[in-house]
């Protein structure tokens, strides 16, 4: 179904986020008839562009980045007529006022801060004296939102200045993501695992969210950042949130917020013993982590592990283990629900001990897994074995309904639609701040340098350790 026409202005219009998705995005969302020919898209920075030179910039970053749908030219050339730029420059008043002209009074018009944290607040400024920050403005800010507790506060307060919170989108990647979303489907779609959703019958989660890339070009923002602000924060907190929450009453944006933030909220501190630290070294191909941060001395993470508790009725006794890192040994991203043996094994202690576990693959094989214990065929008596039920969304649906849009498209679409359940609210960044600020914090006080650890292993062998103290392991990291 279309969306109803819209204006969407890009900030960092130039910028690699809107060369690689955001743009992108929109053009299969065209091609797909969800967005219309009469919407608008003007690309907004400080580069002298003009709308035709924002054309041939646009259609290049699609030929890039916009996979099967680049074929379509007979779109693409109608596509690259919705488009236009003005240079804008966030800090003073040039351009402010063609933005003002161009955009449409009567329409959603939608602002994208693609643009670093530190320019969110003259802009949100800037929009509401042109006089674009009323009503039918929504504007959508990109991550990292803060590196602290005390910069996403001035973050918001800033944003909150023009805007109304339900005016501001901001973005989780993750939550885009067809799996992600999928989680909520099968918990609270079936009668089947929410009885078991509790620390009576979990013995534990786990959620991996592996990657193979190092930091790349990024060196400079990551240095700064580490695995703990970059991708726990945010993204495992997110998904942490959807797994741990009690079911909201009904799936809308603030049922669905206030129950997340619940979550966060009842998280304990993390013991120093329960979190593990490492950084990549290079393995002969590669360069390690410090050589590609140009910064010999740095002690920023690429690799987190940590055990930690959810003090609530539901969740006290169940631990949560989480590790992401980069230059791992796959691409792999995973969230296991790991259930309690049976109370009693009828087939005695030569059947072996084995549980069933939940496994939802975010990427790269988006599915659900459910593994269950069946009898070993064959005459050899009563052996047990687990097999996987698999459902693989591209087998069992078919690989065109598993053709899912990226996570981008889907948040993009919805800002449109003015549906903000798949964003975070400030109260929720604030929070998952709240709870990270001191686990860094406690880094620094005891100058805690990370283990070192081989590119396309699975990280240092204390996270290992982490699992095998508690008699548990981690599951293999493989897609
Ligand atoms: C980003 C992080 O938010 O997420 C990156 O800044 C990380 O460091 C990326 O690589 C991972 O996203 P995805 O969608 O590839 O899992």
């Amino acid at each position: 179904i279309p969306v109803e026409p819209f204006d969407l202005v890009i900030f960092g219009g130039t910028g690699d986020l809107a060369r690689r998705k955001i743009l992108p995005g929109l053009f299969r969302r065209f091609v797909a008839g969800q967005i219309e020919p009469e919407a608008r898209i003007i690309g907004a920075a400080r580069s002298e562009l003009d709308d035709a030179g924002y054309r041939a910039f646009v259609g290049e970053a699609i030929a890039d980045f916009g996979g099967n749908e680049t074929r379509q030219k007979k779109k693409l050339k109608s596509f690259l007529d919705m488009l236009g730029y003005v240079t804008v420059d966030a800090k003073g008043d040039t351009g402010w006022e063609e933005l003002a002209e161009r955009v449409t009074d009567d329409r959603i018009r939608a602002f994208y801060f693609s643009v670093g944290p530190g320019l969110f607040g003259d802009l949100a400024k800037r929009l509401h004296k042109h006089g674009m920050a009323d009503a039918q403005s929504r504007i959508v800010v990109e991550k990292p939102f803060g590196r602290d507790l005390e910069s996403a506060r001035d973050l918001n307060r800033g944003l909150a200045q023009h805007f109304d919170e339900s005016q501001i989108y901001r973005i989780d990647h993750y939550l885009g993501k067809e799996t992600v979303q999928n989680l909520m489907a099968v918990r609270f779609g079936n009668m089947l695992f929410e009885p078991l959703w509790n620390s009576q019958y979990v013995d534990h989660i786990q959620i991996t969210v592996a990657e193979t890339v190092g930091v790349g070009d990024r060196g400079g923002y990551y240095d700064k950042s580490g695995a703990m602000r970059d991708m726990v924060q945010n993204h495992m907190m997110q998904l942490l949130c959807l797994i741990a929450m009690e079911p909201p009453a009904k799936f809308d944006p603030d049922a669905v917020r206030d129950e997340k933030l619940k979550v966060i909220r009842a998280l304990d501190p993390v013991e120093k013993d329960d979190l593990v630290r490492g950084q990549y070294e290079g393995d002969g191909t590669q360069p390690g982590y410090r050589n590609q941060v140009e910064n010999r001395d740095s002690t920023t993470e690429s690799f987190v592990a940590l055990k930690l508790h959810i003090s609530n009725w539901r969740w006290a006794g169940t631990p949560f283990y989480l590790r992401t890192g980069k230059r791992l040994r796959e691409r792999a991203s995973e969230i296991a629900v790991v259930f309690k043996d049976t109370p009693h094994s009828i087939f005695g202690p030569e059947a072996g001990n084995h549980r069933n576990i939940l496994t939802i693959k975010l990427q790269p094989n988006e599915g659900i897994e459910l593994g269950v214990t069946i009898k070993e065929p064959g005459p050899g008596g009563m052996r047990l074995v687990d097999v996987p039920l698999d459902m693989t969304f591209a087998e069992a649906l078919g690989p065109e309904e598993a053709d899912f849009p990226d996570a981008y498209e889907r948040l993009i679409m919805d800002v449109i639609r003015g549906n903000q359940t798949l964003f975070m609210r400030g109260d929720e960044v604030e929070a998952a701040w709240a709870w990270t600020d001191p686990i860094i914090a406690g880094w620094q006080d005891r100058g805690d340098v990370p283990l070192a650890y081989t590119s396309g292993s699975s990280g240092p062998d204390d996270a290992l350790m982490l699992m095998h103290r508690d008699g548990r392991r981690w599951r293999e990291i493989k897609a």
